[in-house]
């Protein structure tokens, strides 16, 4: 049976000051009215039940997300005691959902993504899974064609191309996966042709991570094996806090995916996006005749290439601006040069320093 992990448990730091712990990226609507993590779940509908959908986030965020999804039983959220990045938190996953059912496949999507088609998307999904179940290839990820040499995403170099039917997307085996390179062998890559950025969407048999996280990663397996023994006993919230925190911390990109054979990749048939700071948000949103990305409400004049964003029906005024970013929220407001949205983040460590 497919069962689809979405995990939400990022900081969304860089979309400060209106990402905050208690309500990170995933839980703003910053495309359309649903928030991120409404929209990933309403992208499921149809394809697996609210029992089959796993939503993986911290302890934090429990209680927000539920509201988000009141139809999601609550067995189906699950609140990570710290952060330790993606490869526990699948690993977690895939141990929860093979309980019941030992043959599970699984699909595995981030919170933060804006997909605008769901047809094709799940149309994608299940071409995916019957690869998995035929024995084609152990693992499938989606690739998405490269259009500048980011240094955000994974690569996947595509190998020789797997016979589909004639109404599937293209797809390839995998020569390898590298995660983040630096600018100089992103941009190789780029120009070779023969990459595509890691969509960070994943189908697999719940065994295969389990097998592949044994073979990479066994300490952290066994932390998780610790865990999974007592959920849903009294032991479990103490269990999970102990074994978790011993956890190191790695994605699942460096822990198996660099590492991981018999993998295939299908070029994703539907517009994707990682939203990932307020520039990918201008970009998505488009820019008007001033090259101004504006959201809530704002007055301007002579302001050119900036991006406004205003909520609760507070107006911003602008006079005189050049490529900047404000972002104004009822007690906290950012006026940055856009180009400097990298700080933002050290921004933020800063003032959790200071308390
Ligand atoms: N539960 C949980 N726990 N979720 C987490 C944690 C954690 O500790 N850390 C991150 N996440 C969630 C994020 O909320 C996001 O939805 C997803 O996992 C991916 O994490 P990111 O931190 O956003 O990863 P990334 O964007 O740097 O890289 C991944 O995605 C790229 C595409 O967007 C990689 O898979 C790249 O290879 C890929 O190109
Ligand atoms: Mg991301």
């Amino acid at each position: 049976m497919l069962h689809a992990v979405i995990m939400a448990g990022g900081t969304g730091t860089r979309f400060w000051p209106a990402s905050r712990a208690a309500t990170p990226k995933q839980l703003l609507p910053l495309v359309g009215k649903a928030t991120m993590i409404r929209q990933t779940y309403d992208r499921l509908e149809g394809l697996v039940t609210p029992e089959q959908t796993l939503i993986v986030t911290n302890q934090q965020l429990v209680a927000p997300i539920t509201g988000q999804i009141p139809e999601l039983p609550a067995t189906q959220i699950v609140g990570e005691p710290c952060k330790r990045d993606t490869a526990p938190c699948i690993g977690l996953a895939a141990l929860l959902v093979s309980r019941n059912d030992p043959d599970a496949t699984m699909l595995v999507m981030p919170a933060d993504h804006v997909i605008r088609s769901s047809n094709h998307f799940q149309s994608a999904v299940k071409q995916a899974v019957e690869m998995v179940s035929k024995g084609q290839a152990r693992i499938v990820t989606f690739g998405i064609k490269p259009t500048y040499p980011a240094e955000i995403f994974g690569y996947i170099h595509r190998g020789a191309a797997i016979d589909t039917r004639g109404d599937s997307a293209p797809s390839y085996m995998v020569k390898h996966f590298r995660e983040k390179p630096n600018a100089a062998t992103a941009a190789e890559y780029v120009s070779s042709g023969d990459y595509f950025w890691n969509s960070g969407i994943f189908i697999w048999k719940a065994q295969t991570i389990l097998d592949a996280l044994t073979e990479q990663q066994l300490e952290m397996l066994e932390h998780l094996n610790k865990i999974v023994a007592v959920w849903g006993t009294d032991k479990q919230a103490e269990v999970f806090e102990k074994e978790f925190t011993a956890i190191e911390g790695i994605s699942i990109d460096y822990a198996v995916m660099e590492h991981a054979k018999n993998v295939a990749v299908i070029v994703a048939p539907y517009d994707w996006d990682d939203l990932g700071s307020w520039l990918s948000l201008a970009r998505l949103l488009g820019t008007d005749r001033d090259e101004n990305t504006i959201v809530g409400k704002h007055l301007g004049m002579n302001t050119r290439g900036s991006i406004i964003r205003s909520s609760d029906d507070h107006l911003v005024v602008t006079l005189g601006l050049k490529d900047c970013l404000v972002v104004h929220t009822p007690d906290a407001t950012l006026v940055a040069n856009k180009n400097d949205e990298e700080s933002i983040r050290n921004i933020v460590k800063l003032l959790e320093q200071r308390g």
